[in-house]
């Protein structure tokens, strides 16, 4: 069967089978009880409070707080809405295994460096057909978004059909959760770079697989060496164990800080995976409470 035929056979698969209703699991909408599902995107005042109010309710933070973080101190604002900080505290970082890549980050680009390079390799990434499968599935790829000079960066797992749909990495159910703990950070979507490990959706929204990993971490690894984030944060088993060269599940590598490169790390639970468990919506607020201590956000 020639690729072309077996695209077309693939992707009226996969229609029927969402028609049907099979590709997705049901996701159930939360209770509004954490932080960031008490505020939206918008970092109004009113919303600022939400979080203050939510964060000072939550005893359950494994950080001391800070003497800034009393509920009721807003945060002061520069011209772009982004909340002003101290210089990020250098975090003791946990050294994981010899093969997590050390090496420093090389010169850092001008701005029209950044977009140049960027966008051609979003366009060399756009005709990739290293997998065979992924590549004759997906609508299209799913390069990355946001700011171009971040300080952080959300490290996700592969597209879904939302994101194929689109080509914008974290626009579905899981991508509102994440809008919504950005902004619990005090954050907006804009101010921060988001990418995935794999760039094409995988078939069934199946998990990627080892050689689809391996064949598109060149493209992150160059991305993120473009980017030159000083935060990652890792969304999930698959963008955690990929970047950290480990196999240890999750609940192990949150809660703690990770090097790559010259980038402090942090792992946290995938936002598909909150949508369907309410309990990790606590811990996943107590490392997001720790990176922005961490990047010199008061809480
Ligand atoms: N899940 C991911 O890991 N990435 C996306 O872009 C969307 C959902
Ligand atoms: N398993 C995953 O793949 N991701 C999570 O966030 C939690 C469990």
């Amino acid at each position: 069967m020639d690729l072309l035929k077996l695209q077309k056979t693939l992707g009226e698969r996969l229609e029927s089978l969402a028609a049907a209703g099979l590709t997705h699991l049901p996701l159930a909408r939360s209770r509004v009880e954490f932080a960031f599902e008490e505020v939206t995107v918008n970092d109004s005042a009113t919303n600022v409070s939400a979080v203050h109010e939510s964060a000072a309710q939550m005893q359950t933070s494994t950080l001391e707080p800070g003497p800034q973080s009393l509920a009721g101190s807003l945060p002061e604002v520069n011209a772009r809405g982004m909340p002003k900080r101290s210089v990020a505290k250098p975090m003791p970082t946990i050294a994981l295994n010899e093969e997590v890549d050390l090496r420093p980050y090389g010169p850092s680009c001008s701005d029209e460096e950044r977009l140049a390079l960027l966008n051609s390799m979003s366009q060399e990434v756009a005709g990739c057909t290293r997998c065979n499968i992924l590549s004759a599935c997906r609508k299209q790829t799913v390069f990355g978004v946001g700011n171009f000079r971040p300080r952080l960066v959300f490290f996700g797992e592969a597209p879904g059909a939302d994101e194929d749909r689109v080509g914008e990495p974290f626009v579905g159910a899981a991508g509102q959760l994440l809008d919504k703990i950005i902004g619990a950070c005090k954050m907006k979507r804009e101010d921060v770079y988001i990418m995935n490990t794999v760039k094409c959706r995988p078939p069934d929204n199946r998990n990627p697989t080892p050689s689809e990993m391996a064949n598109c971490w060149e493209y992150a690894e160059r991305q993120l060496e473009i980017l030159q984030p000083e935060f990652i944060c890792c969304l999930g088993r698959v963008a955690a164990q990929t970047l950290l060269k480990t196999e240890s599940p999750i609940g192990h590598l949150r809660g703690k800080f990770f090097k790559y490169r010259d980038s402090q790390v942090i792992v946290t639970y995938h936002p598909a995976y909150l949508l369907r468990t309410e309990s990790a919506k606590k811990l996943t607020w107590d490392d997001m409470r720790m990176l922005m201590a961490a990047m010199g956000i008061s809480v």
